[in-house]
């Protein structure tokens, strides 16, 4: 194509979106906020439709902003919000939408449907400030018990109003520089109580969100709410950042000074403006997420705080601070060399219930401050202020992770003195990151923390190949518990076990064996190894899970117990449970039938067109074994035709996905998928009746990476019964599968105004005549007839937007059935496909 033909094209197709975009029904994206002056503009957001998936699995919604949804919803035009549920389509929203500017929110209003008798859906979208916020999707907020109310919170820069800001940055006489960008919030500001009925809003060099909860006028870095009259809330501007910068050091002290902000009359009836001072100091141990503090001096017009960060300090001192520490509260595994530090745990009291009626407060590698327990205490009982230790910050290390040895508490009886033992584990995903007491006894205590703090490496669970893994039977809050000879084993799979109060196995062990006493206590507690290695195949294909490194062996002192898992797959079983089989040599064998690591596993079926897998996080669209629009595909051989439309939903041949006449093949469905050989197997049952019993159909994707989407093929035509085999690159790993554990949190087709310059390589001239012979024809139509003309739009819309939609390819449709297309308006169901063919035809 030479440049003037493309440069025409490009020209005509500018001309009618200008055109056209004054016409076409789209509310107006924008609204005023008169407190500031400011019009937020929404227009770019709704530039396309978003999907958000709500709050149930297998719900989603479609949405767009200020315009109709392109594609309908449940037949019908005119939606913005589309609610999807069971192969159902429910209108929650109709366009337009109502905005609304309420307690310096922006929200948009949909109502919809019919949700119950006498009530429609309604749909809120919040417009979230954000300055961070660049392009995002929005998110349900999840449902309380009214269905029929929908809420969802978009967090963008665009319902952020005009920010100040300057540097963040300082140097002082001795060329210290201090840089407090650190403490600059884009999204949330800081929130300093003042007393019950005032809070501060701060931020630093930077002008606060202005939004619910912190309306003041003007520009403030300084907003004070005053709720003393809880009906009439009131915002006080405390100051304003000033130029060129609000930071100054001054005596010694870094600080930010905001001014010029609401008259205020002090105490000497001066007037004056209010101001806020923020006094910041240097604190090296001071926690990153450490908010500023009120400070009481405070005049009622000059509000005063301090803010102890690491921010604040030079150079020199965090180096010194660093190597006074070097040793402190950290450790080093001495096999794999990597160190453990729990630094960020240190200065800060933590309490841990021991009982109904006991109590312990502690703090981690340093001793308790304000204590009533003696000053060196690092743990001290918290009714009789008793210690049971001494603070240390000597990290100390086994197998199972780092500890802490809190020695010489108070005597506790013959001559010694208590002791508490705090040891660090990294558990399984989900573990509560809180300190647990397993055993309080009068000489010792003993504390288990799991935590992610210490997780360098957690093992995958996984066969070397990825064949099976085990993730499915990690538990993190109860213990598989299983009892033989007299014994229980509370156990874990790849995990450490579960922390289980008055059972102390060595931290970190996967499975703890222990004996009750005459009193139902437990004792004897043995470690039968750690969760070290992955699982392995052996030579049967089962699955096998070691644990080594246990408690040393009663027979043989100098050995330690090991202990292994050997799965066996049970097709017809479900996850399972241990079983105890045997112990000789120091080594206990356990046996587990179960589901999961069966190489075929059952999927599911998901409507409106999807199969999961029950216990791989893995999932496949069915449809893009389809080209689109969806048609059934046919099979024949010399007597039949078989129609297939695995996604036909109640509309194709009665529920049966296949079918041939009026014999339906089935409409139960069981999915199975076979991970060694790609194979996944729809087997399809109950269908219309044939001699008297019901058709029956099974049809297997076959994983091919040549065949691109592919086509079924008959197999076999039996007696009451067919089957298909389908030759794709779908059915094979990576080809359509999605992880399933990725948050679907929003796909946004994303307009880019790049893509008008792609017009470039197109395919013929024959091509762009017809078009631009379409584009003219469409635009005189289009000023003959409005409602044509919206239509149109929605199309020129699609060509000049999103070129990066990730879809499946689909087929050319040829010219002129493109034109008739293009300006039938009396089939609307072919729209969105046909915007597909139209990118196709106009892109490359
Ligand atoms: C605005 O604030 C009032 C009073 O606090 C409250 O009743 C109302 O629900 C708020 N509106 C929104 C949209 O948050
Ligand atoms: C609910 O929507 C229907 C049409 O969808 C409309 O006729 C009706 O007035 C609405 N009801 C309410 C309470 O808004
Ligand atoms: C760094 O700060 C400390 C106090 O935090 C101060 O004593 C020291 O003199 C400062 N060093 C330099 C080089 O400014
Ligand atoms: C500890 O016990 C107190 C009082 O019995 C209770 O209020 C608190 O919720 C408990 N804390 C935990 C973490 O269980
Ligand atoms: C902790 O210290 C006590 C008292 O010194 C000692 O008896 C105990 O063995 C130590 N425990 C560990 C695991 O270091
Ligand atoms: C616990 O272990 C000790 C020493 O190994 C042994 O003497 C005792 O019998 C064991 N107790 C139980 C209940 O097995
Ligand atoms: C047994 O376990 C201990 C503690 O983990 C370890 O120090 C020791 O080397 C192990 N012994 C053998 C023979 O593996
Ligand atoms: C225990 O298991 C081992 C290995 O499977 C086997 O060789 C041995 O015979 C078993 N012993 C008993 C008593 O079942
Ligand atoms: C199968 O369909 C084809 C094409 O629609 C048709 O020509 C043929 O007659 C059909 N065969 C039977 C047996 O119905
Ligand atoms: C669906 O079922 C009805 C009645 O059972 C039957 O008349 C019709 O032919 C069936 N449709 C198809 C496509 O099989
Ligand atoms: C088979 O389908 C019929 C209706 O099509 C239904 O009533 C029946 O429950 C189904 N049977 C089974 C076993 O699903």
């Amino acid at each position: 194509m030479t440049n003037r033909s493309r440069n025409l094209l490009l020209f005509v197709t500018v001309f009618i979106h200008l055109v056209l975009s004054k016409v076409v029904s789209s509310s107006d994206c924008t609204l005023f906020n008169d407190v500031l002056q400011y019009t937020y503009d929404f227009t770019t957001l709704s530039a396309s439709s978003v999907s958000v998936q709500a709050d149930q699995d297998k719900e989603k919604i479609r949405f767009r902003l200020c315009s109709p949804l392109k594609q309908m919803c449940n037949g019908h035009d005119g939606y913005c919000v589309c609610l999807s549920k069971d192969d159902k389509e429910i209108g929650i929203g109709k366009f337009p939408p109502s905005l609304k500017y309420e307690n310096g929110t922006s929200q948009f209003i949909y109502s919809g449907d019919p949700c119950q008798p006498g009530r429609n859906y309604t749909v809120h979208v919040i417009m979230k400030c954000d300055y961070a916020a660049v392009q995002t999707s929005p998110e349900i907020i999840p449902q309380g018990p009214d269905q029929c109310v929908i809420h969802m919170i978009w967090r963008t820069n665009l319902a952020c109003a005009r920010s100040n800001k300057h540097s963040c940055i300082y140097v002082d006489e001795f060329n210290n520089t201090y840089d407090l960008s650190s403490l600059t919030s884009l999204s949330d500001n800081h929130v300093v109580h003042i007393d019950d009925k005032t809070e501060m809003m701060i931020n630093v060099c930077h002008t606060t969100i202005h939004e619910h909860g912190a309306t003041c006028y003007g520009a403030p870095a300084a907003c004070l709410k005053n709720s003393t009259d809880p009906n009439n809330v009131d915002y006080i501007n405390y100051g304003e950042l000033m130029y060129p910068s609000s930071l100054t050091m001054k005596d010694g002290k870094l600080q930010i000074k905001y001014d010029n902000g609401y008259l205020c009359q002090d105490k000497r009836t001066v007037l004056t403006t209010h101001q806020t001072t923020i006094y910041f100091i240097c604190d090296p141990s001071a926690s990153p997420d450490r908010e500023a503090e009120y400070d009481p001096e405070s005049g009622p017009c000059h509000y005063k705080f301090t803010w102890k960060t690491r921010a604040a300090c030079n150079a020199t001192r965090l180096r010194e601070y660093r190597s006074a520490n070097a040793s402190k509260c950290t450790i080093v595994d001495p096999t794999t060399k990597w160190e453990y530090k729990l630094q960020s745990l240190m200065n800060q009291d933590f309490i841990v219930n021991a009982s109904s009626s006991k109590q312990y407060k502690f703090r981690i590698c340093g001793p308790l401050q304000n204590s009533r327990c003696a000053k060196e205490t690092g743990i001290c009982d918290a009714q009789n202020f008793t210690s049971a230790g001494n603070a240390n910050a000597n990290l100390m290390w086994q197998h199972g992770g780092p500890y802490l040895n809190y020695t010489d508490g108070a005597a506790c009886g013959n001559g010694q003195r208590r002791y508490t033992l705090i040891a660090f584990v990294c558990g399984a995903e989900g573990s509560s990151d809180a300190p647990v007491v397993l055993k309080d006894e009068p000489c010792s205590l003993i504390i288990h923390w799991y935590t992610d703090r210490v997780c360098k490496r957690r093992i995958l669970c996984a066969t070397a190949k990825n064949e099976t893994n085990l993730l499915p039977l990690i538990r993190s809050s109860k213990n598989y518990v299983i009892k033989a000879m007299g014994k229980e084993f509370h156990i874990n799979i790849c995990r450490p076990m579960a922390p289980t109060p008055n059972i102390v196995c060595p931290h970190g062990s996967a499975v703890c064996q222990t004996v009750r006493d005459s009193r139902g206590q437990y004792t004897n507690e043995t470690s039968l190894g750690f969760p070290d290695q992955n699982p392995v195949l052996d030579g049967d294909e089962n699955v096998i899970l070691n644990y080594y490194r246990g408690s040393p062996c009663p027979e043989h002192p100098e050995k330690n117990i090991s202990s292994s898992f050997k799965f066996f797959c049970d097709y017809n079983g479900d996850e399972g449970l241990p079983q105890y089989k045997n112990y000789s040599n120091c080594h206990y064998i356990f046996e587990w039938r179960t589901n999961i690591v069966c190489s075929t596993v059952m999927g599911e079926w998901v409507a409106p067109c999807t199969i999961k897998d029950a216990s791989h996080p893995r999932e496949l669209d069915l449809s893009l074994l389809y080209e689109k629009p969806i048609k059934p595909e046919v099979v024949s051989n010399k007597e039949k035709n078989w129609s297939i439309n695995i996604c036909g939903g109640k509309d194709h041949c009665n529920g049966s996905a296949i079918c041939q006449g009026t014999n339906g093949y089935g409409t139960d469905l069981n999915v199975r998928f076979n991970y060694r050989t790609n194979v996944i197997s729809l087997k399809y049952s109950n269908g219309t009746k044939c001699n008297n019993k019901p058709y029956e159909s099974e049809l297997l994707l076959i994983c091919s990476n040549t065949s691109g989407i592919g086509k079924p093929a008959l197999s076999l035509d039996a007696n009451c019964m067919a089957s298909f085999k389908w030759l794709t690159n779908i059915a094979c790993a990576g080809g359509g599968y999605n992880a399933a554990t990725t948050p679907v949190a929003a796909i946004t087709e994303t307009p880019s105004a790049d893509n008008l310059k792609n017009y470039g390589s197109a395919q013929t001239w024959i091509v762009t005549i017809s078009v631009l012979v379409v584009l003219v024809i469409g635009l005189w139509l289009c000023m003959r007839n409005s409602q044509r003309c919206g239509r149109l739009r929605s199309r020129i819309e699609a060509i000049t937007s999103s070129r990066n939609h990730s879809r499946v390819q689909y087929s050319r449709v040829n010219t002129t059935e493109e034109a008739r297309l293009l300006l039938d308006t009396s089939d609307p169901h072919t729209l969105d496909e046909q915007i597909d063919s139209d990118d196709e035809l106009l892109g490359v």
